[in-house]
């Protein structure tokens, strides 16, 4: 059995890569190359893991980083934006599963079963498409939340796809805060 078999975020990530190497790219939207195909073992995984200081990011802002070859999306949302995610009746969404790497198993597609902390603040997830593999441009689309103009894919302000090509909403990694400021990925 391969690891691609028997580790499910790993699987998704596997698949994310194969596919983003078949599709058309669109000239002038940004595209994250093909990388890390190779499945990394948990141990390199675990070694991967980094530090992110949040301290500087305003409300309504994101910082970008990158972890493991791929963007990380890091967003303190404003009210507005948990108001808008937790509002959604998850019944209307085209991908009900969390795809949260911190909760196990496939948990319903609320917002609070995405965002990292309870009142919803922070919501971290990756910044690679699901449908082949462009990065997602913040604060736009017919959410308000990220869009993908490669080939329009629209996702709302949880990270949820809501209408376009995309099959899944875009995955949460493993993350936790470690003191107030910093946030560690892996
Ligand atoms: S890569 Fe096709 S919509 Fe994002």
């Amino acid at each position: 059995m391969s690891h691609a078999d028997d580790h499910g975020g790993t699987r998704r990530d596997f698949l994310y890569y194969a596919t983003a190497g078949a599709g058309a790219v669109v000239t002038g939207a940004a595209v994250w190359p093909l990388v890390n195909q190779m499945n990394p073992s948990a141990k390199v995984q675990a070694l991967s893991s980094i530090f992110v200081d949040v301290g500087g990011v305003e409300e309504g802002t994101q910082l970008t980083v990158q972890w493991l070859g791929k963007p990380v999306f890091i967003r303190r949302r404003g009210a507005e934006e948990i108001e808008e995610a937790r509002s959604v009746d998850i019944s209307t969404l085209p991908d009900p599963i969390a795809r949260n790497d911190n909760i196990q198993g496939d948990v319903p597609a609320t917002d609070e079963n995405r965002a990292l902390d309870e009142a919803g603040e922070w919501l971290v997830q990756m910044g690679v498409c699901t449908h082949l593999g462009c990065v997602p441009l913040a604060e736009a689309g017919d959410y308000n939340g990220w869009f993908c103009p490669c080939h329009g894919s629209h996702y709302d302000t949880s990270g949820r796809i809501r209408r376009g090509p995309a099959p899944e909403n875009l995955p949460v990694p493993t993350a936790e805060f470690v003191d107030e400021t910093t946030i560690v990925l892996g």
